[in-house]
């Protein structure tokens, strides 16, 4: 089989809206505009000066049968939830959570840093993976490895390959690779991405052409088909997030924070809500 580039496909530019407790962010994904990329069921970018914008945050809330990935660029956001588990995450920190059958959360941002900015991003799990265990995997800044190249180019690599370098986030249902990239002005790069893979690039600062399409920040980029993705920034360089992942090609029900197949799914998480069994704890589930 011949190797073909990717294309952009179509350009989807991010809606502002609130959520939480009123935090005032960008959707990309999970919007009006674009419903669902499988795997991919969200995107948020969240980011802001004044405080006003996010200190509400997102207090106490379920999630069952997906996983949320959490990348901050600025700023620093509390968690703690269902299962004890509790920290901060800070500039450059990221925080893979599968939530499977299901936990609570809170997710605070914080005053310290005056200034917030992120990502959260919602992977589907597949059918038989929507009621595995709860796991986390949180990596501070120094432990993503950065591929620093001679023209300049820097890639933070969250999960996936890029140059040979591996992701600290590992056993991802969907394969996903999740890479952040700064490119200098006038800078090209090839990237590779596994044919039959759902791709999309979303520029945040700058701008670039991709497969030979410009895609000014900020907005999405979806993908079409293929073996590679060819990049050059503009002028004023540009960063972005590169992210594919496998298709489920699965039947979606979707209510908030429950991601199942069927809508019996969805009832039977809000009667486990109502019934205090929405947690399941390690003796419920072995
Ligand atoms: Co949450």
């Amino acid at each position: 089989m011949t190797s073909t580039t990717r294309k952009v496909q179509r350009i989807v530019q991010p809606e502002p809206t609130s959520d939480g407790a009123g935090v005032k962010l960008r959707r990309i994904i999970a919007s009006r505009r674009l419903d669902y990329l499988d795997p991919f069921l969200l995107l948020d970018h969240f980011g802001s000066d004044d405080p006003d914008d996010y200190i509400a945050g997102f207090p106490e809330h379920p999630h069952r049968g997906m996983e949320t990935v959490t990348y901050m660029l600025a700023g620093v956001v509390n968690h703690k939830d269902s299962l004890g588990h509790s920290g901060s995450i800070g500039a450059g920190d990221v925080q893979w959570m599968t939530a499977g059958s299901g936990i609570m959360h809170e997710e605070m941002p914080q005053l310290r840093g005056g200034h917030l900015n992120g990502f959260q991003l919602w992977v589907n799990l597949p059918a038989k993976l929507k009621m595995t265990h709860p796991r986390y995997q949180e990596f501070a800044a120094s432990q993503i490895p950065v591929v620093t190249r001679d023209d300049g180019s820097k890639v933070k690599v969250i999960a996936g390959m890029f140059d040979s370098v591996r992701g600290p986030v590992t056993d991802i249902a969907a394969d996903s690779t999740y890479l952040d990239f700064t490119l200098p002005p006038e800078t090209s790069v090839e990237h590779r991405i596994p044919r039959g893979y759902t791709a999309f690039a979303y520029a945040f600062e700058g701008g670039a052409s991709f497969g030979g399409t410009e895609v000014a920040a900020p907005n999405l980029a979806v993908l079409t088909d293929g073996d590679s993705l060819d990049i050059r920034s503009g002028k004023n360089g540009v960063r972005f997030l590169l992210i594919s992942g496998k298709p489920l090609g699965e039947p979606v029900a979707r209510y908030g924070p429950f991601v199942m197949n069927t809508e019996g799914e969805i009832h039977q998480a809000l009667l486990d809500l109502q019934h205090g069994t929405f947690v399941k704890t390690e003796a419920s589930t072995h």
